[in-house]
């Protein structure tokens, strides 16, 4: 997965306008993901799962920072992430199909939160940032 000089402008631009709001939009995205795809709750047995709880909104949160964290490196994800990367394949084993489904529902946030500047091309870039992250997360699945 190789990200553009462009791909790299689209997603820096749409997370400095999504600035200190990515925490709360983490928390939303994961809220969509375990109303849309409930399969994706099995991971979080020891949570309060109810929509808006503070357990989701302090978990989206960490998902953000980190996906901040990769959008400051995007020439090194795997670097940036290779502590996220054992934790979620070797510890706990998240099936990879499940981080289609969380980045599905990050666009969809991102979009109603800020459709003036999720253009076509946003989006497109987005898609690439996000599948790439998700690549490194899985890559010692199994
Ligand atoms: C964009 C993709 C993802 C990112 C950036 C991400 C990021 C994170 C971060 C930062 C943590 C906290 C690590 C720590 O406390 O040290 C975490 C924990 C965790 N993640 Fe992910 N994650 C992603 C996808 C997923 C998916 C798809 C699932 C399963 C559906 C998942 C399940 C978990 C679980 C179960 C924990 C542990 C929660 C806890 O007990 O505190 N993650 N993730």
């Amino acid at each position: 997965m190789v990200l553009s000089a462009a791909d790299k402008a689209n997603v820096k631009a749409v997370w400095e306008k999504a600035g200190t709001n990515v925490g709360k939009y983490g928390g939303e995205a994961l809220d969509r993901t375990f109303l849309s795809f409930p399969t994706t709750k099995t991971y979080f047995p020891h949570m309060d799962l109810t929509p808006g709880s503070s357990d989701i909104m302090a978990h989206g949160k960490k998902v953000a920072d980190a996906l901040t964290l990769a959008v400051g490196h995007m020439d090194d994800l795997p670097g940036a992430l290779s502590k996220l990367s054992d934790l979620h394949a070797y510890k706990l084993r998240v099936d990879p199909v499940n981080f289609k489904l969380l980045s599905h529902c990050l666009l969809v946030t991102l979009a109603s939160h800020l459709p003036g500047d999720f253009t076509p091309a946003a989006h497109a870039s987005l898609d690439k940032f996000l599948s790439a992250v998700s690549t490194v997360l899985t890559s010692k699945y199994r």
